[in-house]
């Protein structure tokens, strides 16, 4: 008996997380919680801490592999209401941590706001997306950051300014328990033209990218200077299979999961991709997908 027992209403024992992941992979969580208010997330975080339980705060899980093994300590979700605001002031947009990018693009698009257009397509939460400086070719989030609330594994709830975050390719310095929430500084625009941009930007992925397909989006980052999906075709992956998952013909960073796949598979074929690579071309792919489980 922990105290994390006294969080049963909002908590399920041994959850299955595939289905919570874009690639819909993994084995179970030991405890998966949800936490309903801000409050309630304090009791969770402090008690875990006292109890030297692992916490890991799951997103969207769009750039996520678990283990087949699964996952012990616990697992938490911010999908309440506290988790997943919008709230637009001027130029400055702030939104909840659980709340989908796609959802605070929309609304900052709505608003007449430039600056966010170009993240279009990024799949995942605003928490995710901050951790992981997420970005593509026409630019990341890390310079719209004006500051972020976050939570320490003490409970205490701190605000951060952009300057302390160390943002850089695909990475932060983050190290708080949980992100509570991200202001962002926008600028005013031509609502016309900032529709524009977001329209190109989308033909654009929908023609290089296999959307419609189960992946996790790009699997490595890019080496400096290089394309890791460029690196992957020249060595002549494209289509390469590993039981049920596939790299992709359309861009050779995507790996397919078909319907048998496993997470053994899936970090098998990693593996091959990685040592062909540098094989190949002399270059070590770094992983831009976390893996999370024993
Ligand atoms: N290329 C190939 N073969 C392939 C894939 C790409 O030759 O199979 C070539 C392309 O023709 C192009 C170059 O490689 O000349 C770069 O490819 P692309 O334009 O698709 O961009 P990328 O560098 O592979 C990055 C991000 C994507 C983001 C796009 C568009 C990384 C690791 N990837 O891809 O992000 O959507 O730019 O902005 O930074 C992700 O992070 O999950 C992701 C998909």
């Amino acid at each position: 008996m922990t105290c994390l027992d006294s969080f049963a209403e909002i908590t399920r024992r041994d959850e299955p997380l595939a289905p919570y992941t874009w690639l819909k992979l993994g084995g179970p969580a030991q405890y998966l919680m949800e936490p309903r208010t801000t409050e309630e997330l304090v009791g969770v975080i402090k008690c875990a801490h006292e109890s030297n339980v692992p916490v890991h705060i799951l997103g969207d899980g769009s750039n996520l592999l678990i283990r087949d093994e699964g996952i012990s300590g616990v697992v938490i979700r911010l999908v309440s209401g506290d988790f997943s605001n919008i709230e637009v002031k001027g130029e400055q947009v702030t939104a909840g941590a659980g709340t989908l990018l796609s959802h605070v693009i929309s609304r900052s698009v709505a608003a007449g706001l430039t600056g966010l257009e170009t993240l279009a397509g990024i799949p995942g939460t605003v928490g995710g997306a901050i951790t992981g400086n997420v970005g593509g070719k026409s630019g990341e989030i890390g310079p719209l950051v004006e500051s972020i609330d976050v939570m320490t594994s003490t409970g205490e709830i701190e605000t951060i300014p952009a300057e302390l975050l160390g943002f850089g390719y695909r990475k932060s310095n983050i190290d708080a328990a949980v992100i509570l929430s991200a202001t962002l500084k926008l600028r005013e625009g031509d609502p016309n033209e900032i529709t524009k941009r977001l329209r190109k930007l989308w033909i654009m992925k929908r023609a290089s990218q296999p959307l419609s397909s189960q992946s996790a989006g790009c699997i490595f980052k890019n080496p400096p200077g290089l394309s890791a999906g460029a690196l992957i075709d020249q060595a002549g992956l494209k289509g390469t299979r590993i039981g049920d998952c596939e790299v992709s013909d359309l861009h050779a960073n995507f790996i397919i999961t078909h319907e048998n796949a496993t997470s053994a598979d899936l970090l098998r074929l990693i593996d091959l991709i990685r040592s062909k690579v540098e094989d190949y071309h002399g270059v070590r792919l770094e992983l831009e997908i976390k893996i999370w489980g024993n």
